[in-house]
């Protein structure tokens, strides 16, 4: 039997895995944070990086990407997203459709071990803008969820702020570098 499961962070953008169907999708209640911590995607044990995670946030609408795939791959994505993240059931509406469907997405939740919580943004922005892990840097983990975000045409009003930042934060630390080069 398929399922569906719904796609709000790097599922958006990577996707290494085979589905039947991707849809453009939104749930409702939940919106986007850079609160989890990664120790072995965007960061190390000794210097985490920061994820995107969900909190519940009733009446907001969250927009994502749903894709109906095959049992197998649950198998796959409950390895690639092991760090703390735990699968979740609810109504997935799908562009074009009034009826919701039911669904799965992944969810870091406060009490696992890797939670880093709320700072604000200039924390966030600087945290991530320095952190980097064997799946690359954060900040293009960041950038490359805006850029998915802005082809959705859904804007975020938590990360869309922070990538602006933290592109401030890399172009003038690459400034800085070819000041320092050309010295
Ligand atoms: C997602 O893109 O839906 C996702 C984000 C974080 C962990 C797992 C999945």
């Amino acid at each position: 039997m398929t399922s569906w499961v719904f796609g709000y962070g790097s599922l958006i953008y990577k996707v290494d895995f085979p589905f039947l169907e991707r849809r453009p999708a939104t749930i409702e209640g939940w919106e986007r944070r850079f609160w989890q911590g990664s120790h072995d995607h965007r960061g190390t044990p000794e210097a985490p990086g920061r994820v995107v995670t969900l909190i519940e946030a009733p009446g907001v609408a969250c927009r994502g990407i749903a894709y109906r795939v095959e049992p197998a791959v649950f198998e796959h994505l409950d390895h690639r997203e092991k760090n703390g993240y735990v699968r979740h059931h609810l109504p997935i509406t799908l562009d074009g459709e009034a009826a919701p469907v039911w669904g799965f997405l992944y969810v870091a939740r406060e009490d696992n071990p890797a939670f880093l919580g709320p700072a604000s943004l200039d924390e966030l922005a600087a945290h991530i803008a320095a952190a980097e892990g064997p799946s690359g840097s954060n900040g293009d983990y960041l950038l490359a969820l805006a850029q998915a975000l802005h082809e959705l045409e859904s804007y975020d009003a938590h990360v869309h702020p922070l990538a602006e930042r933290v592109d401030a934060l890399l172009a003038s630390r690459q400034g800085a570098g070819r000041r320092k080069a050309a010295d």
